[in-house]
């Protein structure tokens, strides 16, 4: 099969397609012909090696020395299912699926081996496959941190990175939540965050969120640039900040009581399948929609990467590994 490997950490140059023998599926194990992927922005992380402040010195013993462990990258993936091992019920050969390997990563590759009980669903029918390789990383995130502040109905909560995978995927499941939603985003994105939901928006380039008479009960950063001692002032009592990008010192400073019983959560989004069967669900009755920014055939993922690397990508970037198929 052919794979996308990234042999050392580097810019978008250093992916090689290569071609690996395809994975013959255990017990209780599936393999998916993967029909579409996403460059996420957690592959460019492992194939840069370009960790947040402070978490460089684990690069190393986490990701692989001197380049990554593991060569395919790729957390999300939708196809077909074409293969089944020994005592799975769960699925049949044919049936269309959206996977989540996440930080077990490899679906840069024609096919994908995961546990059948494992973070694979069956593919909303209402999504073509492109849309559904772009569900999972931003959506599991969204909804992972959302969760962990018990965002309630009515709250006000501020999205800092609305446009982004993340973003777009926090707008939409706090606006299905029934909170009042502000986004951050540059202008240009404004449009777009509206339409997912946001019910105000901020540029970030003109007006400085954290300097207002407007207040919030969760801020969700994932631009990496709201710390706690740049939103203390406008989290109200009870608040909650959910630090998505953020320095090792904001981590390990997480633990801290705070005053006002305000919290702060960070550190890596729980990966469940649970998770993932709620996001097929709200997909499937329309209240969840993955934002794609560009698709690209599977040879061209080295430009799909350089779209990821300028930061400034709207929701998913897609790689189609069978275009004609993955656009249905
Ligand atoms: N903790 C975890 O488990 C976890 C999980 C997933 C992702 N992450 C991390 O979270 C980060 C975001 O991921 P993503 O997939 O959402 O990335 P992304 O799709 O690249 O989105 C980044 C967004 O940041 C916005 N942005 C840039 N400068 C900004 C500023 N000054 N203020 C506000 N927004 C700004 C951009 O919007 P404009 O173009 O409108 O400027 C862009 O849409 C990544 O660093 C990723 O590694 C962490």
């Amino acid at each position: 099969m052919q794979v996308a490997f990234v042999p050392r950490y580097g810019p978008p140059d250093v992916v090689e397609l290569r071609e690996l023998p395809t994975p013959t599926p255990g017990p209780g194990e599936v393999r998916i012909r993967v029909l579409a992927t996403a460059v996420t922005a957690g592959d460019w992380r492992v194939r840069s090696g370009v960790l947040p402040p402070g978490f460089g010195v684990l690069r190393g013993p986490a990701l692989g020395f001197g380049g990554p462990r593991k060569g395919v990258l790729g957390t999300d993936a939708a196809g077909v299912i074409d293969a089944v091992g020994d005592g799975v019920s769960r699925f049949r050969v044919g049936d269309a699926v959206v996977a989540f390997p996440g930080s077990a990563m490899g679906s840069h590759a024609g096919f994908l081996v995961i546990a059948a009980d494992g973070r694979v669903v069956a593919k909303p029918a209402n999504l073509t496959f492109e849309e559904a390789a772009a569900l999972p990383f931003g959506g599991m995130t969204a909804l992972d941190v959302l969760q962990r502040a018990g965002l309630k109905a009515g709250e006000r909560v501020l999205i800092n990175g609305a446009s982004g995978n993340v973003g777009t995927a926090a707008v939409q499941l706090a606006h299905h939540f029934g909170a009042h939603v502000t986004g951050v985003c540059s202008a240009g994105n404004a449009a777009l965050v509206r339409n997912l939901g946001a019910d105000e928006v901020i540029d970030y380039a003109t007006t400085d969120f954290t300097a207002g008479d407007a207040r919030w009960d969760v801020i969700v950063d994932t631009a990496g640039n709201a710390p706690w001692s740049r939103v203390e002032r406008v989290l109200a009592p009870g608040g909650r900040l959910l630090v998505v990008l953020g320095a090792l010192s904001t981590l390990l400073g997480a633990i801290l009581p705070r005053s006002q019983q305000r919290r702060i959560f960070a550190g890596p989004a729980t990966e469940k399948v649970t998770d993932l069967e709620i996001l097929a669900g709200l997909a499937a009755q329309g209240a969840f929609k993955p934002v794609i920014d560009q698709r690209f055939p599977f040879a061209q993922i080295a430009d799909a990467y350089r779209v990821v690397d300028s930061g400034r990508k709207k929701g998913s970037v897609i790689v189609s590994l069978d275009p004609a198929a993955a656009s249905c």
